[in-house]
Order: structure tokens, then sequence, then C-alpha cells
């Protein structure tokens, strides 16, 4: 397998929470899983359990993605770590835990992957105390080279950049629905790195403003390469996919690949 970067060294194909088309998503093995078909970048999104410990996870509860049910604020390592997080996607990955945010870095160095760590602010949780938590994390684990942090809440996206004021050292990227007409002020005002948007709203005018620019593109969360050919064609950088695998043989001409990714 081998996957294309762009000139600029930005991942192609990005797995969407690990290689979550095939495994339990977030989890340990649905990262290492990426790796092994030859994906480098998953996008991951991270929250804090009731005792503060951060925890990659995306929704408010556990029901979809666990053997149990209630809020995840609710919970504190102990507990959340009695759950198995892999039986509900199939009996193959029963008794997978979930994955602390120190343990994610953790693999992620020993892979030499890059994450696009997603702070995830769900209803009634604080963006404040989940920045300040995770991004001194990040920065401590992770080269600039191998992170985008990014979020839909500006609360958590002001404070990361708070916590560290050099866009180079800390990239940051708008997660967006609808790509609003004020997109490039906001963009601005935070230094941000990329602009990650929905593949299925984005339009070519604003696809090629935004990658005129400067900035990078990233679009979640297409599965269908095929319908996808026309947004290469805009200028789109990098695609945040559940089945990065699809993409392969549907890849714009790539400027460099790395060497070790060189098929045989
Ligand atoms: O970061 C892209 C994508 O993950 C955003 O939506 O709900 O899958 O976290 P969601
Ligand atoms: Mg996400």
């Amino acid at each position: 397998m081998s996957y294309a970067y762009t000139a600029d060294g930005l991942p192609r194909t990005i797995a969407h929470r690990g290689l979550s088309a095939h495994l339990p998503e977030n989890t340990l093995s649905a990262v290492r899983a990426a790796k092994q078909i030859g994906c480098d970048w998953v996008e991951i999104d991270v929250q804090l359990l009731g005792d503060g410990t951060p925890v990659i996870w995306h929704d408010n509860g556990v029901r979809r993605c666990s053997n149990s049910r209630g809020k995840l604020a609710k919970l504190d390592l102990e507990r959340a770590r009695a759950l198995d997080v892999g039986g509900w996607f199939s009996s193959h990955f029963a008794g997978e835990r979930m994955a602390t945010l120190d343990e994610m870095l953790a693999l992620l160095n020993e892979l030499e992957m890059g994450v696009n760590l997603e702070l995830k602010v769900n209803r009634g949780r604080d963006p404040l105390v989940l920045t300040d938590t995770v991004i001194p994390l990040a920065l401590a684990a992770l080269p600039a080279e191998r992170l985008i942090v990014s979020s839909f809440n500006r609360t958590a996206l002001d404070a990361a950049r708070d916590v560290q004021r050099d866009p180079d050292r800390l990239r940051l990227g708008l997660l967006l629905e609808k790509t609003p007409r004020e997109w490039r002020r906001d963009a601005e005002a935070l230094s941000a790195f990329s602009l990650h948007v929905d593949w299925r709203k984005l339009k070519e005018k604003r696809a090629r403003e935004i990658k005129d620019a400067g900035y990078a593109l990233f679009c979640y969360t297409p599965n269908d390469p095929v319908a996808f050919t026309p947004q290469w064609a805009w200028g789109v950088d990098g695609v945040i996919s559940d089945d990065p695998a699809l993409f392969k043989h549907h890849l714009p001409e790539s400027a460099s690949l790395p060497e070790r990714l060189t098929e045989t």
C-alpha cells in the first residue's frame, strides 16, 4: 500500500477515528491498523473523563461504542477502563479498552504517525479545561510536523492558541460544517494552519479561495473516491476518511512520495 503526500508534506489521506471502517473507532487497534495499511495519519477525538483524564472518545455518552451506557463525564478512569469498547463493533475486538491520550500519544510515536487531534467539546462540557489539559501533553509528545489540532469549538481553538502562540509550533485547524463567508477573518484571528470542512457542503469557489489564501484544506468524511474526484481538482489537500484504502487509486498526481511508502 502506498499513500501520497502533497508537495508541502501534507497527507493525502487521514484515517478518520483510526481505520474506523474496519475496526472499532478511536481505539489503539484502529490506529495500528491504519499504519498497517500504509496510512501514516489518523484523526482522533479527545475529551475528558469525569476525573479529568483525557481519553480518545467521540460521543457524549458510552452507549454507542461500549457495552455500557451513561455519560463519559460520569466515569473515572477505573470505570472507563472496565468497559469493553470493541465488542460492539465485532466479537473479534471484544476486550478492547478505552485509550487514554497518554497511551495514544505513545503509540503514535512508536509508529511514527501523524495525528489530527480533534478537541471534541460535546454539549455541557468545558472547552477550556479540555484544551488546557490536552494541548501541553500533545506538544510535549509530538513534533510540529506530526500534529494538527482541530475543533468545531472556537473557544477551545482560541485557548489552544493562547497556550502556544507560534503557529509553526502548533498548527490549528478550523473545523467547519458549512464554510461561512467570514471564514478568512476567523482563520486569520486564529493564525490557523488549515480548514477542515464537510466535503458534501464544500463549493469549488470556496475551496479555491481557501487554497489561494495559503491554507491547508482537508475534507471530512468522504468514503466514495469516485464522487470525490472534482474536489481534488479544486485544490483539496487531503481526505479524512473512514477507509483511506479506497482512495489509493483515486489520488491526484503527487509531487512527493516518501521513499518508504513507494510500492516495490
Ligand atoms: O475531524 C473531522 C471529523 O472527525 C469531524 O466530525 O463528528 O466525526 O468528529 P466527527
Ligand atoms: Mg472527529
